[in-house]
C-alpha cells in the first residue's frame, strides 16, 4: 500500500493517542525517523514522500512496541541528558532531566570550593553513565570514579565514555556503593535508587514493567541506599570534600538529618529543580575547611 510520510505520522500519532503515550506527536516522528533513518528536520522536509515498505513495516513493530509501554528510549537505544546523547538499553536507568540539576550543582560547587580543578569525583550508581560523563566533558581537569552493582550498566557507561572521549579520565568500577574505590575522593555525586518498594507497581508502566528493578527500589522507605551511601562516606571522602545527592523533595528532611548525624560539622544546602522542587541535598563535609 502507498503511504505517505505524513500519512504514516498522522495514523501513529492516532493509534499512540488512543494507546494513552501522552506525547504522541512527538513520539510519532522519532519513530517514523528512526525507521526511515532520518533525522526529524529531514522528515518534516520530506512529508509527501512514500514510505518504502519495509520502513511501514518497521514503523507498525516500532509503534506496537510503543503500545505495550516499553519506553521510548529503549527502542530508539539513546537518551538527550545534559545536552549529550547517551546509549541506553533494557537492564540500564534512563537518565532523567531532573537529574542535570545535580550535574549543574557539582560543576558550580567544583569551580568554587576547588579553584584548580584537579580533582578526583566519585559517581555512586552510574547506570548509563550520565553523571559522570557529563562531569568529566564539564570538568576537564577532573579524574572521575563511577560504580554500579549492574554489569549491563557499567558496560553502557563504558561505551558513552569512549564515545564522547572521556574513557581516560574515567573509570568504571563493579561493587556496592563506595566499597570498589581504590582511594578517597573530593567530591560524591549520586542519583541512588530512592523510591520506596511499595509504590514501584503504581508508576508508570514504562517504568514499572521496563526499568531494572535494583535502579528503582531504595526500600520500605526508599532511603535504604542513601542511608548506606552516607554512613560509607567517611571512609571514601577527603576532610573537605562534598556530597551531591539527588532525592525525592519528600525525603529532604530524612535525608538532612542523618547527614547532620554523620557528618556534624557538615553545612547543608538543598537545591530546586527546574520544576521548583527541592530535588539535590549537597552536603559539605566539613564545612570550615
Ligand atoms: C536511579 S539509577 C541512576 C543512574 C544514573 N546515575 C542516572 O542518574 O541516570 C540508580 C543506579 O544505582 C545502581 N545501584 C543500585 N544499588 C547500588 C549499590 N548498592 N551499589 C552501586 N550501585 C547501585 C543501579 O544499578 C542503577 O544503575
Amino acid at each position: 500500500m502507498t503511504v505517505t510520510i505524513i500519512g504514516m505520522l498522522l495514523q501513529a500519532r492516532v493509534t499512540l493517542t488512543r494507546g494513552g503515550v501522552e506525547e504522541a506527536p512527538l513520539e510519532s516522528e522519532l519513530l517514523l525517523g528512526f525507521a526511515l533513518g532520518m533525522e526529524r528536520s529531514v522528515l518534516y522536509a520530506s512529508l509527501e514522500e512514500v514510505v518504502p515498505e519495509s520502513a511501514q513495516q518497521a514503523m507498525e513493530s516500532l509503534v506496537q512496541r510503543r503500545l505495550l509501554r516499553e519506553p521510548l528510549a529503549y527502542i530508539l537505544g539513546k537518551k538527550e541528558f545534559f545536552g549529550l546523547e547517551f546509549k541506553v538499553c533494557p537492564g540500564v536507568f534512563i537518565p532523567r532531566p531532573e537529574t542535570e540539576t545535580l550535574v549543574e550543582q557539582a560543576v558550580l560547587l567544583v569551580n568554587a570550593r576547588f579553584p584548580g580543578g584537579e580533582l578526583l569525583i566519585a559517581d555512586i550508581g552510574t547506570g548509563s553513565g550520565a553523571l559522570a560523563v557529563s562531569l568529566a566533558k564539564a570538568l576537564p581537569s577532573t579524574k572521575l570514579y563511577a560504580t554500579d552493582i549492574s554489569e549491563t550498566a557499567l558496560a553502557t557507561a563504558r561505551a558513552n565514555a569512549a564515545a564522547h572521549g572521556v574513557q581516560d579520565r574515567t573509570s568504571f568500577l563493579r561493587g556496592n556503593l563506595m566499597e570498589p574505590l581504590p582511594e578517597p575522593v573530593d567530591v560524591v555525586v549520586a542519583n541512588l535508587p530512592y523510591i520506596e518498594s511499595r509504590t514501584i507497581p503504581c508508576l508508570q508502566p514504562e517504568v514499572s514493567q521496563f526499568e531494572p528493578r535494583e535502579a528503582l527500589d531504595g526500600g520500605p522507605d526508599g532511603l535504604d541506599v542513601v542511608y548506606q551511601l552516607l554512613r560509607q562516606g567517611t571512609r571514601h571522602i577527603r576532610a573537605n570534600g562534598a556530597i551531591l545527592l539527588e532525592l525525592d523533595p519528600e525525603q529532604m528532611e530524612a535525608a538532612s538529618n542523618v547527614a547532620r548525624e554523620v557528618y556534624p560539622e557538615a553545612r547543608l544546602q538543598r537545591v530546586n529543580d527546574l520544576w521548583g522542587r527541592e530535588r539535590v541535598l549537597v552536603i559539605r563535609c566539613n564545612a570550615n575547611s
